[in-house]
């Protein structure tokens, strides 16, 4: 079986139900308290592993952290990689309001603790990456995985400073994952000279991606556009094709992690394939387009990444 190292973050979640949220020099009291899984890293991971693919999850933990390790490793994410540091375990601090707005205090912890890349698995076809650990533990990774022509996926959120864009080795990646907002500012970052018309969202990103790609030529661009769905620029074709997103059951009730359960869903069908055919490649999107709107159906972010069964009889 082929297998996916992700390098990423691991946080544990906290949601404070609050009727406003806290101002200065105030106390109050939450209503309510709820602790997941969270960090983009862990988010993928999961995705990759409900939609069936092998995962290898690299990362770091604190003691405080030995509960959300678990939660990874009992959605099916092989964790001995993920190392016990003596800091504290990555943690977002979420006031979720009466009106269901969030504030959030992001705390990186460990996800920032320097680790050695383990041993690479000789049936590893994947590594993916986001950028919530240092962006130099990403480029030491990139590096082993262009010695053993292993694909790369980078999805460079949140967004990396112009200067570290700038230097970034786009040329050792093989796929990379922005939304409307981010192909902009990477755009920006590297002159990439694009004129948006400000009426057509579609359109204007569909300029940025194809500006983009004349840059990083050696590197497939997919663009998630929230409920427009998703822009992908395959390496091998000069169009830039538009897949539009998939029909809910019912109001959109929470896009939290929809962009993480897209991403890992792309990356378990990427590696079920042989070829480089581009049909079969806008079927895998097109999976990964209807998991991430069955995220967007449910509640919570990793919990609500479905199983690949379920993606399969809506698909049907
Ligand atoms: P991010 O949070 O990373 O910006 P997006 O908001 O673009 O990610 O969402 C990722 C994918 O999730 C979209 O490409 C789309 O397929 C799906 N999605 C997000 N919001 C909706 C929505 N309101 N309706 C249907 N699908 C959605
Ligand atoms: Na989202």
């Amino acid at each position: 079986m082929p297998r996916c190292l992700v390098r990423g973050s691991i946080n544990v979640d906290e949601f404070f139900q609050v009727k406003d949220f806290v101002r200065p020099g105030q106390t109050i009291s939450s209503t309510e308290l709820v602790k997941r899984l969270g960090g983009k890293g862990a988010n993928q991971s999961v995705a990759i592993a409900r939609a069936g693919g092998v995962v290898d999850f690299v990362g770091a933990i604190g003691s405080d952290g030995l509960g959300v390790r678990d939660d990874l490793k009992n959605a099916g994410v092989n964790v001995d990689q993920t190392r016990l540091v003596e800091e504290s375990t990555g943690r977002a601090i979420i006031q979720v309001n009466a009106a269901g707005e969030n504030s959030i205090i992001l705390f990186k912890g460990a996800n920032y603790a320097s680790i050695t890349p383990p041993p690479i698995h000789p049936d590893t076809t994947y590594m993916v990456f986001q950028n919530e650990v240092p962006l130099a533990s990403t480029i030491e990774f990139l590096t082993l995985a262009r010695g053993s022509n292993i694909a790369t996926v980078f999805n460079p959120s949140p967004m990396p400073t112009p200067d570290e864009l700038r230097s970034f080795p786009f040329d050792k990646i093989t796929w990379l994952v922005v939304n409307e907002g981010e192909v902009a500012e990477l755009c920006e970052a590297l002159d990439v000279a694009v004129k948006t018309e400000g009426f057509d969202l579609v359109e204007d990103a569909r300029k940025l991606v194809l500006g983009l790609a004349g840059r990083l030529r050696s590197t497939n661009i997919i663009c998630t556009l929230g409920a427009d769905g998703v822009l992908a620029k395959f390496c091998v074709s000069d169009e830039c094709v538009h897949l539009p997103a998939a029909k809910l059951q019912g109001p959109p009730l929470d896009t939290t992690g929809a962009g993480d359960c897209f991403t890992g869903y792309m990356v378990a069908g990427l590696m079920q394939l042989e070829g480089n055919v581009v049909s079969e490649h806008i079927a895998v999107l097109q999976r990964a387009i209807q998991a991430a709107g069955m995220c967007v159906e449910r509640a919570g972010a990793a919990s609500s990444i479905p199983l690949r069964a379920e993606v399969e009889s809506r698909l049907r």
